[in-house]
């Protein structure tokens, strides 16, 4: 085959080549050659291996566009055929090189029932760990000479930081994932001597990124992630320890409804000065809404629950409502709940205004507490909530993403008075018989 690929790979790319694991994912800052090596990789992989069908993914169509169609026809039209309508490379060994975008969560569908013997994820943060463990379903192979493999390439941040995160940095493996699947070769803009001797000045803007952009994609820091929506969130300020919830408080509840997705039921209490303490978490899958209905019956017995507020879809009549969701045709969900005993009022879903709210009640009261805390048992509540990011196309907003609990928050919150129009806490003096009543005075202003 009469193809020349220009350029060496260098030494982390060359690693990168080398590693035959289930998972291998590259780079963790930018600059560091990592659609270079992803492009590269699956040429090579297309030579090596006749008939091997491959898959390429970024999440939007200009992206990919820009990132691999262009560059790819440059460098493979000679030796490829290309079918833009289908947009595959054809080796005439007989491998395919198929590139693809799914701009919208629900795009990965597209793929349900197709098989490659190699998955490559471009920016592989920009994909929710639902769509990467849906587009593993699609990785396999019947071939004997090769097993299936997916590779990553990323930067820290967006939604899907948390699962790379998690399996390439922190190694924490959950469920019939193996340590041994998963490599992770770190390279940075240092690793590519190409980019540095060629743009000097792109480096340069790196440094002058404002500090956590700067952290994040300079130098790889997984710890703050760039686009983090709430960053003021900290475990040590918002998670406090249980106690006994005294009787005379307000106690609400605030439903996120998913079927597919995960349902987020939470519980929340009201202090006398309007503090709110979310101390409990049903977080639920592909579970009937009167099953669901059922069970939150039964983990609020005995309590006074005042009024559940519920996403204003769950009103929605369906065509066809899914059996499987527990209904009939026409029914809403609300409906499925009010019958089963929890009767909802729709909550107020201006979204902007909603996240102001919950940013508002992350900060401190007068008494230098929080407005709003959280018991450590709403595990879904805090792992999901720092990991929000912004929304790209509108900075007030967050972005899609597993937002299942911080939604339910947002309502519950919603339907509280803003925090600025709480009364102020006025802190009673400590007695000091001693002190004169002006001098009291001064201690009995807002704290
Ligand atoms: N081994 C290499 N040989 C030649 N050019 C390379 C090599 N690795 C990367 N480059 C070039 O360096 C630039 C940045 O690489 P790229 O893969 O886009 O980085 P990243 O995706 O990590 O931001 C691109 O112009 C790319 O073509
Ligand atoms: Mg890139």
């Amino acid at each position: 085959m009469n193809l020349i690929l220009k350029g060496l790979p260098n030494p982390k790319q060359a690693e990168f080549f080398c590693s035959t694991a289930r998972h291998t994912a590259y780079g963790g800052a930018r600059g560091g050659g990592k659609s270079w090596a992803m492009r590269r990789k699956l040429v090579l992989l297309s030579l090596r291996y006749a008939g091997l069908n491959s898959l390429l993914l970024r999440r939007t169509l200009p992206e990919l566009r820009e990132n691999h169609v262009i560059p790819l026809l440059r460098e493979l039209s000679a030796v490829t055929q290309y079918n833009s309508t289908e947009r595959v490379f054809k080796f005439p060994n007989g491998s395919r090189i198929k590139l693809g975008y799914c701009d919208s969560v629900n795009d990965v569908y597209q793929y349900q029932g197709q098989e490659y013997d190699v998955i490559g994820l471009e920016e592989a943060t920009h994909f929710t760990e639902e769509q990467m463990h849906f587009l593993c379903t699609c990785n396999r192979t019947v071939r004997r000479d090769f097993s299936p493999r997916m590779y990553y390439t990323c930067n820290p941040g967006n939604v899907g930081h948390a699962w790379v995160k998690r399996l390439f940095i922190d190694r924490r493996y959950e469920g019939d994932e193996k340590a041994e699947d998963y490599a992770f070769i770190p390279a940075s803009i240092w690793d590519n001597k190409v980019l540095l001797e060629a743009d000097e000045n792109y480096i340069r803007q790196l440094e002058s990124l404002p500090e956590d952009l700067k952290r994040a994609h300079l130098y790889g820091d997984w710890d703050v992630h760039a686009g983090q929506f709430f960053r003021e969130f900290s475990r040590s300020k918002h998670v406090c320890e249980p106690f006994e919830i005294p009787s005379w408080w307000k106690r609400f509840r605030s439903i996120d409804w998913g079927y597919n997705d995960p349902c987020a039921v939470l519980w929340h209490a009201v202090d006398g000065d309007g503090h709110v303490y979310t101390y409990r978490e049903l977080y639920v899958r592909c579970m009937r809404a009167d099953t669901v209905a059922q069970k939150i019956l039964e983990l609020s017995c005995g309590e006074n629950i005042s009024y559940t507020v519920a996403s204003p879809d769950m009103w929605q009549k369906r065509g066809a409502i899914l059996k499987n969701e527990g209904g009939f045709e026409g029914e809403s969900i609300a409906e499925l709940f009010a019958l089963s005993s929890v009767p909802l009022t729709p909550a107020d879903n201006s979204r902007v205004s909603g996240w102001q709210r919950v940013r508002s009640f992350l900060a401190d009261a007068p008494d230098n507490t929080p407005y709003w805390q959280t018991f450590p048992c709403c595990e879904n509540l805090i792992r999901t909530l720092p990991l929000l990011s912004f929304d790209t196309h509108n900075r007030e907003d967050a972005a899609d993403g597993e937002d299942h609990a911080p939604e339910s928050l947002r309502y519950a919150l919603m339907s509280r008075p803003g925090t600025s129009k709480q009364k102020p806490i006025i802190k009673q003096a400590p007695y000091d018989p001693l002190a004169t009543e002006k001098e009291t005075g001064s201690f009995l202003s807002l704290n």
